[in-house]
Order: C-alpha cells, then sequence, then structure tokens
C-alpha cells in the first residue's frame, strides 16, 4: 500500500513504472487500476484489443458532469455511444473538409495581429492562446467566435474550465473512490454542481439560438447533428436532443485548453534552446520563401515537424489519457486482468521510457530527424499522444492541423524571447490535472517577419 502523491500524478506514475515495470496495479479506495507505461502495452491494449478495452469507468462524478454519461469522453462503450461518436465524427469530418484551413488560418491571422499589439513588451500568452483554440472549435460548433460576438461564450468558456479544473481536483475525485464522503458537506462539489447547471444553460441557449434561425447553416458542427437526429430512422431513434448538446460540450472541452496548453508549452521549451527557434524560422524562410504556410507543407517543413512531436512527446497535454474500462475478461502483457478493471494509458510515462527514447528527459525535436536533418526520423510510431483505437481522440485532425498551422504563423513572424526582466526560464514541470498545463510565465515577442513585411490579411 503507498501513497497516491497527486501534485504531478503522470510523473509519480511514471517513476513507479521504473521499480514495478511497464503495467502495474494499483489499488485506489474501491477501486483497481491497472496502470500502463510503454507505448507497446498501450497499444496492446488500446489498439490490439480495442474491443476488450473500449469501455469508460461509470462513477458518481463522471455522472454528473457528462449529463448522465450521455457525453463522448465519459461515456460508456454502448450502441447508443458508437451511434453518436458515428454522428459527430462524421459532421466534424464534414464541416473540417469544408473550412477547417480557412477557420485556422484566420485565427493565425488574428493571434498574430494580437502579438503585434503588445510591442515587444512581457506577456503571458495563454490566454490568447486559448482565445485562438477556443475560436476555431465554436466556429467549427457555431458559426461564431468567442471574443467578438459576446460574453456568453466568454462565460462558456470560463465554466467549461472551471469544471475540468474542479473535477480533475482530490476534492472531487474522493468522492469517486470513497462512497462515504458523499454524505459530508464538499464545497468543492457543491460549485462543480453549479457550474454544470450553468453550462446546461449556456449550451441549450445557444442550441436553441440555431434551432430558431430561419436560415440554418448546415456547415456548422451542430447544424450537421442536429440535422443527423432528424435523419434517423423513426424505428430506432437511438440519439435524442441530450446527445447534440453533450456532443457539443465534448468538443468544446477537448477543442480548447489541449491546443491551447501545447502552445504555451512550445513557446517555453524554446526559450530554454533558442537555437531551435533560429533553426525552425531558416526553415520557414527558405522554404515559403516570404508566403504563409499551408498545412500541406508540412511535409517540406521537417524541422518545424520535429519540433511539434517533441513537444507532444515530452508534454502529452492530456498525459493520462481518460481511463478506460475492461467490458470482459481478457489480457494483457501475458497478464490477467478481469472485467471491470479500471486502465490508465500513461502517456507520459510511455513519451519518458528509456528504452525507446535515449535521453527521454531531454527537449531534443531533432531525435526526430534523420542524420543530417531533412525528412522524418524513425520514432514517430512510439509518439501517441492522442491515444488509440475505439477511443482515438476524436479532435486529432484538428489539433494537429492547429499545432502546425499556430506554430508556424507565430514562429515565422516573431521571435519569442526570455523578458530582461526575468531571472529565470519558465519552470517546465507543469501542473496535471485532466490537461498537463505549464505554470505562467512571460515572453517578449518582438515583430521580425522574413522580409520585414507586415503579415497580409492583418
Ligand atoms: C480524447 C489528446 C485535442 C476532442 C482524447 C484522448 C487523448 C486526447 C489522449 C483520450 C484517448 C483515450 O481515451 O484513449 C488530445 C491532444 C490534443 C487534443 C493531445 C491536442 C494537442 C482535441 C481537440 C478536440 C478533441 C481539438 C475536439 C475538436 C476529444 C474527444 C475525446 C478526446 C471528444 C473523447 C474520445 C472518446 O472518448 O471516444 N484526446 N486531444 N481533442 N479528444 Fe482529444
Amino acid at each position: 500500500m503507498m501513497e497516491l502523491k497527486n501534485d504531478h500524478l503522470p510523473i509519480h506514475l511514471t517513476n513507479l513504472a521504473q521499480r514495478y515495470g511497464s503495467i502495474y496495479r494499483l489499488k485506489c479506495g474501491t477501486t483497481t487500476m491497472v496502470v500502463l507505461n510503454t507505448s507497446e502495452v498501450i497499444r496492446e491494449a488500446l489498439v490490439k484489443k480495442w474491443s476488450d478495452f473500449a469501455g469508460r469507468p461509470i462513477s458518481y462524478t463522471g455522472n454528473i458532469v457528462s449529463g448522465g454519461g450521455c457525453n463522448i469522453s465519459l461515456g460508456d462503450y454502448t450502441e447508443k455511444w458508437r451511434a453518436q461518436r458515428r454522428l459527430v465524427h462524421s459532421s466534424l469530418q464534414r464541416c473540417c473538409k469544408k473550412s477547417l484551413h480557412d477557420v485556422i488560418e484566420r485565427q493565425a491571422l488574428h493571434l498574430l495581429k494580437v502579438l503585434m499589439g503588445y510591442k515587444g513588451h512581457a506577456v503571458d500568452l495563454s490566454e490568447d492562446f486559448t482565445v485562438a483554440a477556443s475560436n476555431v472549435i465554436t466556429t467549427l460548433a457555431f458559426g461564431i467566435e468567442y471574443d467578438k460576438s459576446s460574453s456568453e461564450l466568454q462565460e462558456l468558456h470560463r465554466c467549461l474550465n472551471e469544471i475540468v479544473a474542479l473535477w480533475g481536483s482530490s476534492w472531487i475525485s474522493a468522492l469517486d473512490s470513497f462512497p462515504l464522503l458523499r454524505k459530508l458537506p464538499n464545497p468543492v462539489f457543491a460549485r462543480l454542481l453549479k457550474e454544470v447547471v450553468r453550462r446546461d444553460k449556456i449550451i441549450t441557449r445557444l442550441l436553441n439560438n440555431y434551432k430558431s434561425q430561419d436560415e440554418k447553416n448546415q456547415d456548422v458542427i451542430t447544424g450537421s447533428l442536429l440535422q443527423g437526429l432528424d435523419n434517423q430512422n423513426t424505428g430506432d431513434k437511438l440519439l435524442t436532443d441530450i446527445h447534440v448538446h453533450m456532443a457539443t460540450v465534448d468538443l468544446l472541452i477537448g477543442g480548447t485548453e489541449t491546443s491551447a496548453a501545447w502552445l504555451d508549452w512550445m513557446v517555453a521549451f524554446l526559450l530554454h534552446r533558442p537555437e531551435v527557434q533560429e533553426r525552425v524560422y531558416e526553415e520557414l524562410c527558405t522554404v515559403l520563401e516570404g508566403r504563409y504556410p499551408k498545412y500541406s507543407d508540412r511535409h517540406r517543413l521537417p524541422v518545424l515537424c520535429s519540433l511539434i512531436s517533441e513537444v507532444l512527446r515530452l508534454r502529452p497535454v492530456a498525459p493520462l489519457a481518460v481511463p478506460h474500462r475492461a467490458i470482459r475478461d481478457s489480457s494483457i502483457a501475458g497478464y490477467f486482468i478481469p472485467k471491470n478493471t479500471v486502465i490508465i494509458p500513461n502517456l507520459f510515462g510511455a513519451h519518458h521510457d528509456p528504452e525507446v527514447w535515449p535521453d527521454p528527459y531531454s527537449f531534443k525535436p531533432e531525435r526526430f530527424l534523420k542524420e543530417g536533418g531533412g525528412s522524418r526520423g524513425s520514432s514517430t510510431r512510439d509518439l501517441i499522444p492522442f491515444g488509440g483505437g475505439a477511443r482515438l481522440c476524436l479532435g486529432e485532425s484538428v489539433a494537429k492541423m492547429e499545432l502546425f498551422l499556430f506554430s508556424a504563423y507565430l514562429l515565422r513572424d516573431f521571435q519569442l524571447l526570455l523578458p530582461e526582466s526575468e531571472t529565470s526560464l519558465p519552470d517546465l514541470r507543469g501542473v496535471a490535472s485532466v490537461v498537463l498545463k505549464i505554470k505562467s510565465y512571460k515572453v517578449v515577442a518582438p515583430h521580425a517577419p522574413p522580409d520585414s513585411m507586415s503579415p497580409s490579411g492583418l
């Protein structure tokens, strides 16, 4: 029996792997969990045996934040869940095909404009990254941007953030592991309940606004989802409004803090190794010859891609993914895993496995480049920041395009420097909850486009 330290659970679980190996069991209150710590065992469970491990643990607090398990990320693997995931996947694909590139480009240009406004003063960019990522997802979901249209989206955003933070706190997770605690007053839990009510009011209003429009825009995700509900066969109407409501919450939560946290990490790592920033900048200048990149340019920008991979490796922003549940008796790495065991894919641990990644704790984007630069190196197979199998991150393609375009635009036009007033570089340890975030830090970003031109379209 050991105490589970909660200040940085991914690091703690990774350290335990050094003592207990790539797969071990933990008991937390009434729950037994199996922690997977290498990409090999994670792939075995999530990809090879996906149908054994596609479930989610059903928890008291999970039910409260997910409308009784009616969302994708926390919903269990049922026929309804599969229909919901299929519907959201196809709506997302459809809308992304039509407009994702344009939507991200627009937000990337807007981000540049905001940075220009700082005129090289020391600032914390985390809020700007959040606005950029949030605007991508709200434009896709509702056709509206949060900083322009209203305080309503700002309120929704604050509220979703609060729910994720509260739900990740030990005050709340203790209620799942120790049911007796539910009988005691718990102010943190009371706040969570209040925020869930607030969230649902705002989402209902936004969906009703959409439904009341005369000219409905089918190219936004919510429109496409509602259309999908209407198109269900009358005989087997599996999905209802609550599934659209909760899927919208999934996309807004999944689509905001993750990409924004990654951008924060990228800037911090570059402050630690400015010569990497130089190499990316030189590559952008040489390959793009002054223009802004398109996503299709990624194959010609290996240095930038190696930076993206290395930051995803060192700081997978969902470090423990989302817990899975064995839906039948199975095995992993030869060990028997009984039905209902909770499985924790420790992506952070897999990305720091010394057997796979030499010098695993060092920031070395060049590990993804072949000797002498050029095309991509060999180890991306072991990179699993988005999970895999039936529960693969639903927003993987949105996220990949965002990380690429946002970082390329940013590094093409701005130099990122440690402010002179700062005595130390950003602390790279991070704060782990559901999302792994960096502690706030400041940066100066003088405008330095390759040909000294202002970005077009600003
Ligand atoms: C699930 C990573 C961005 C939506 C997940 C999971 C991971 C992850 C590890 C859990 C997989 C599992 O349970 O095994 C990331 C990373 C991102 C990112 C690293 C960005 C850097 C996004 C975006 C969206 C999104 C932009 C929405 C547009 C979701 C949803 C799920 C999910 C809905 C639940 C999938 C399910 O349970 O079936 N993500 N994500 N994510 N993500 Fe992402």
